[in-house]
């Protein structure tokens, strides 16, 4: 009889720039799993209370509209799509705009429940297994995961990387922009960016890409040898 491979779920957190989306979806592809971007969700639902007119500066009217909008992400790490009531959403969640004001969204603790409850939906229905990246999978959303990473790296390092992904934007504004955004993720009251005690850490400070999803993959191996 031939072995069935397991379904494994992967939690990968860090702060910006340490090379998670790229880790995530590499490694979820290598080894046939879904793929989730949690971070995409709260950029989805902030670009959303943006166009509809909801002041973001205001905790209390967020949370009211807070499981209004219909986001959907598609789990193909080969192509990973998010859309909002219907309409793609995949460019408009990228801008300057959403960056800046994800962070408030994000720490409303009614947007936080919404936004949690379909990352365990989508968790649960990943037949082979999945990679779900973000800043708090492994200590709030998926406690039970079978393998938490927490990729770290020099906020110089960060700021390189994310300024070359946003195709020359300037180096110091692009790190003070992401010193502050990560200060605010980690300093909320619910659910902050923060290392589960049972996580391993990766600087990747040194590392290449390439590096990194060697490391994993072979992390992942590893438990999956250990059952
Ligand atoms: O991964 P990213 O930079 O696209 O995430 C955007 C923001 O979303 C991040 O600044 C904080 C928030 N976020 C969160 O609060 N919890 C997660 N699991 C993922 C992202």
């Amino acid at each position: 009889m031939s072995a069935t491979v397991e379904s494994v779920i992967v939690a990968i957190d860090g702060p910006a720039g340490t090379g998670k989306s790229s880790t995530s979806k590499a490694v979820a592809a290598a080894l046939g799993l879904s793929y989730l971007d949690t971070g995409a969700q709260y950029r989805a639902i902030t670009w959303w209370m943006i166009t509809n007119g909801v002041d973001v500066a205001d905790p209390s009217a967020i949370a009211t509209a807070a499981d209004k909008p219909a986001i959907v992400s598609g789990t193909d790490p080969a192509d990973p799509t998010i859309t909002v009531d219907g309409v793609d959403a995949s460019g408009p969640i990228r801008t300057p705009e959403v960056s800046a004001k994800v962070s408030a969204v994000s720490a409303v603790p009614e947007v936080r429940t919404a936004i949690t409850d379909l990352q365990r939906t989508i968790a649960a229905s990943a037949v082979m297994g999945i990679v779900v990246e973000g800043r708090d999978i492994g200590t709030t959303v998926l406690p039970d995961a079978d393998l938490k990473i927490f990729l770290t790296a020099s906020p110089e390092a960060r700021a390189a990387r994310r300024s070359g992904e946003l195709k020359g934007a300037d180096l110091a504004a692009t790190k003070e922009a992401l010193i502050k955004r990560d200060a605010a993720d980690s300093s909320r009251k619910t659910s902050p960016l923060a290392k589960a005690d049972d996580a391993i850490e990766v600087d990747t400070t040194e590392l290449t890409l390439q590096q990194v999803i060697d490391r994993v993959i072979a992390l992942v191996e590893t438990k999956r040898a250990a059952r």
